[in-house]
């Protein structure tokens, strides 16, 4: 029997990164998966990749800072699904900038997604374990950034700190449902998302973050998907209010390289990238209706 045989998992972001990542590993193990995102078109391939397990997946365009939203995807979720077993809230934004310059916009749609997202995701789901009374196992994506950051980085980093300390304290409530809240602290994870951090294969960001990488590689969506994997499942039972970090070893290496020419070209091109994707996506992050 696989790990999550006959389970439900409820993820919000799976229509991409790291998200889609465990919505598949899931999947194998044999959950139905409730894929809920801004972004239509990244949920619907992420449901085709769910079928090709033969697992069922129901597809809920919603926005993670909107608790109506929310409170409507996890009844949704039950009506449809059936159940409600997992929940894993691992949408999120990146908004960097100097503290000089950054916009209060940006400020607060970060904060919006990455920390109101999810708390109204753990919340929605949580009151539904409850009502159903099977227990349930929930998952917050945190991120090295929670310990380590940056000029560019610290208003993502107080985010991600902020769930981090959050799941200590859902863990101590939601004990006496049956219900585990732990977090996971990714490094540098091949995603849309952490394409300027993570290069391309072979090009010059990915080559010198491989050599400054203890594990000498970039992370992939499926090396967090195992963990999500284990917390979810029999194994993960005693773990409950936990924080783990999974890096490749990059919290403890100290000063990178400086970047070369060409790593300086495709970091910029890589940025342009993000920031069209960031247009894109903004109007979806905007609508709360
Ligand atoms: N990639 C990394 O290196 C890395 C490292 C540490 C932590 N993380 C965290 O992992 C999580 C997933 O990131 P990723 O790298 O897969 O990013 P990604 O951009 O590839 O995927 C994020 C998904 O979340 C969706 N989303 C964004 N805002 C939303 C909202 N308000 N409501 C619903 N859906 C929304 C997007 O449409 C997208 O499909 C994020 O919380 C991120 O902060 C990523």
């Amino acid at each position: 029997m696989a790990s999550q045989d006959g389970k439900v998992a409820f993820i919000t972001g799976a229509g991409s990164g790291i998200g889609r990542g465990i919505a598949v590993r899931l999947a194998s193990e044999g959950a139905n998966i409730c894929i809920v995102d801004v972004d239509a078109d990244g949920a619907e391939e992420t449901a085709n990749l769910v079928g090709q397990h033969g697992r069922s997946a129901h597809v809920i365009r919603g926005n993670v800072a909107s608790e109506a939203h929310m409170k409507r995807a996890a009844a949704q979720c039950v009506e449809r699904l059936g159940r409600l077993d997992v929940a894993v809230a691992n949408a999120g934004i990146a908004r960097g900038g100097s503290v000089l310059e950054m916009s209060v916009k940006d400020w607060q749609d970060q904060l919006d997604v990455n920390l109101t997202g999810v708390f109204l995701t753990v919340q929605a789901t949580a009151q539904q374990m409850v009502k159903l009374g099977n227990g349930g196992r929930i998952v917050c994506i945190s991120s090295l950034a929670a310990e380590n950051t940056s000029a560019n980085m610290w208003s993502y980093s107080a985010t991600k700190a902020g769930v981090r300390i959050m799941v200590r304290g859902w863990a101590q409530e939601l004990g006496q449902y049956a219900i585990t809240v732990n977090a996971i602290g990714p490094g540098v994870i091949e995603t849309p998302l952490a394409q300027g951090l993570a290069g391309e294969e072979g090009g010059p960001i990915r080559q010198a973050l491989e050599r400054r990488t203890p594990a000498g590689r970039v992370g992939k969506p499926a090396d967090i998907a195992g963990l999500v994997n284990f917390m979810a499942g029999s194994d993960g039972e005693f773990m409950t209010g936990a924080y783990v970090l999974m890096d490749g070893g990059l919290r403890d290496v100290r000063g990178g390289s400086q970047p070369d020419e060409d790593a300086m070209g495709e970091r910029e091109r890589l940025m342009r990238a993000a920031m069209e994707r960031r247009a894109r996506l903004q109007p979806l992050l905007d609508d709360r209706s």
